[in-house]
């Protein structure tokens, strides 16, 4: 009767986690998605306290409480241009999570049976604890360089490559000893030692392995640890015979390996090159000055002030906003949807564009919108936008800089060459918020800067757009 309840749960529980999935690919229906994963989780938990013995509720309850408690106090704190950091610790919790069960497995399996069924079991094990080792060390080095808790420059050691599969090597040939001996009734403790041999091996290639990456790549690799998470999860579903964290971990495997490619595709980067790393080993040094034309002295971006913009912006006709990282960091969604909404009832056409990466991470601009109110049919992704900046006014790059960089396009000497970006130059008049000389992600120079049609409007950006609407608001305007 239980068995039942709780197989009836967990199958509802994976259909609201797909439901959740699809839910949150549109920001519509991202409320809902979200929904629907907080009552398949809930389910979730409560099934699986329902399956344990009643003796095991001691531990489980306060675990939850606690957790439940942690968890809610992080999210509530954290900056959402923090929220990479966040997901990097979850990651590691997830990946300890599946090393343990997988050694706990193994410890609490006392009688090891043998043959083929216990090769199996051995091998789905053993390669648990190593994706969960490699996974739990990748992620505490991902989220030390994203808090600038570990250098961001990348540790290229020499023969790196060469050391990653060496130690492979080692790891599957433990393994194959490993299966091998396990349930022998003359191996003693060579099994244990060998599972735990191999768990520290794993743990130096995770951080090898992330250690090698440079800060510009770190996103990616959050995303990538994400779907190592999920297969380590779905092996410890395995282990514990639990068909829910088999279907789980598999979405949040496939699902992480997708936005990964996704991610390295917009940014114009070879998925097997960010796994190798290395990208970024020059970061650091300041980013190539432009000379100008005649080779002599550099060119002084134009600059503009906030209430001549506003006046601008009062005759613009066609406007498109270019919201980027440094957005999300001045906090100025909500001055911007202002300002859309007083232009909009002048009659102005106001759209954003919003490029795949822009910010720190997937959906970054969506959500910011989102929260300042800007109705969905405004935004607009970037293929579908691309066109209209040759017929557009005003272009606002507000704390844009690497999405709207020409060099991507007819610069082959550019570290960011080949990367899809955002036209903003093709505009009549582009205008760039940003609160001085720093360079974008990526650390290199932008020639949109110093093109003829561009002004800067130098400050934050928050306190640049408060001028613009302070000057839109007067009754004169
Ligand atoms: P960035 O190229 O990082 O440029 C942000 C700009 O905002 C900077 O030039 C900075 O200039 C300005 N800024 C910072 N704080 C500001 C403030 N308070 N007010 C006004 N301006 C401010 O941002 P982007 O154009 O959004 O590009 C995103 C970058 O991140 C890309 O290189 C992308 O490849 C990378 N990346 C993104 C992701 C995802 S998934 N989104 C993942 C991996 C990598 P000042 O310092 O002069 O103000």
């Amino acid at each position: 009767m239980v068995q039942g309840i709780v197989s009836a749960a967990y199958i509802g529980a994976s259909a609201l986690f797909i439901a959740s999935l699809s839910g949150l690919s549109h920001p519509e229906s991202a409320r809902r998605g979200n929904l629907y994963g907080i009552v398949g989780m809930v389910l979730a938990v409560l099934a699986t306290a329902l399956a344990m013995n009643v003796g095991g509720w001691a531990l489980l309850a306060p675990s939850l409480v606690i957790g439940g408690i942690v968890g809610a106090l992080l999210a509530a704190r954290v900056a959402m241009t923090s929220m990479p950091q966040l997901v990097a610790v979850l990651h590691s919790f997830v990946g300890a999570a599946a090393s343990l069960v997988g050694i706990a497995s193994f410890l609490g399996n006392e009688k090891h049976a043998a043959g083929a069924e216990a090769v199996l079991h051995s091998a789905e094990l053993y390669v648990g604890v190593f994706v969960g080792a490699v996974t739990f060390a990748g992620s505490i080095v991902a989220w030390g360089k994203l808090e600038g808790k570990i250098r961001s420059k990348p540790l290229v050691l020499p023969a790196r490559h060469g050391l990653n599969l060496a130690l492979l090597l080692v790891v599957i040939g433990m393994g194959i000893a490993f299966a091998a001996t396990v349930g022998a009734p003359t191996a003693g403790a060579l099994p244990l030692g060998l599972l735990l041999a191999m768990t520290a091996i794993g743990c130096f290639l995770g951080w090898h392995l992330v250690m090698a990456i440079g800060g510009a790549d770190m996103p990616v690799v959050v995303s990538m640890l994400n779907s190592y998470s999920g297969w380590a999860a779905a092996a410890a579903g395995f282990l514990l015979g639990n068909d829910l964290l088999i279907v789980t971990g598999a979405l949040v495997g496939s699902s992480g390996a997708i936005l990964s490619y996704i991610m390295c595709k917009a940014m114009n980067r070879s998925f097997v090159s960010v796994i190798l790393g290395g990208f970024g080993a020059d970061e650091g040094a300041a980013p190539a000055r432009r000379p100008a034309a005649d080779g002599g002295v550099e060119i002084e971006p134009l600059t503009i002030l906030a209430a001549d913009l506003a006046e601008r912006l009062l005759s613009a006709k066609n406007i498109i906003v270019v919201p980027g990282y440094g957005m999300a960091v001045a906090q100025a969604q909500h001055p911007v949807k202002e300002m859309t909404a007083l232009l909009r009832k002048r009659g102005a056409t106001v759209r954003f564009a919003i490029h795949p990466v822009a910010g720190r991470l997937p959906g970054h601009m969506n959500v910011l919108l989102a929260e300042a109110a800007v109705p969905y049919d405004l935004v607009l992704e970037m293929d579908e936008i691309n066109p209209d900046f040759c017929h557009t006014d005003v272009v606002l790059v507000i704390g844009a800089n690497d999405i709207v960089n020409p060099g991507a396009i007819d610069d082959p000497s550019s570290p960011i060459h080949g990367m899809p970006v955002l036209p903003a130059w093709e505009a009549a008049e582009v205008i760039v918020f940003k609160r001085g000389k720093g360079a974008g992600y990526a650390g290199i120079e932008n020639p949109l800067f110093v093109k003829p049609n561009t002004k800067m409007l130098y400050g934050d950006a928050k306190k640049s757009m408060d001028a613009i609407l302070t000057k839109l608001r007067a009754p004169e305007a």
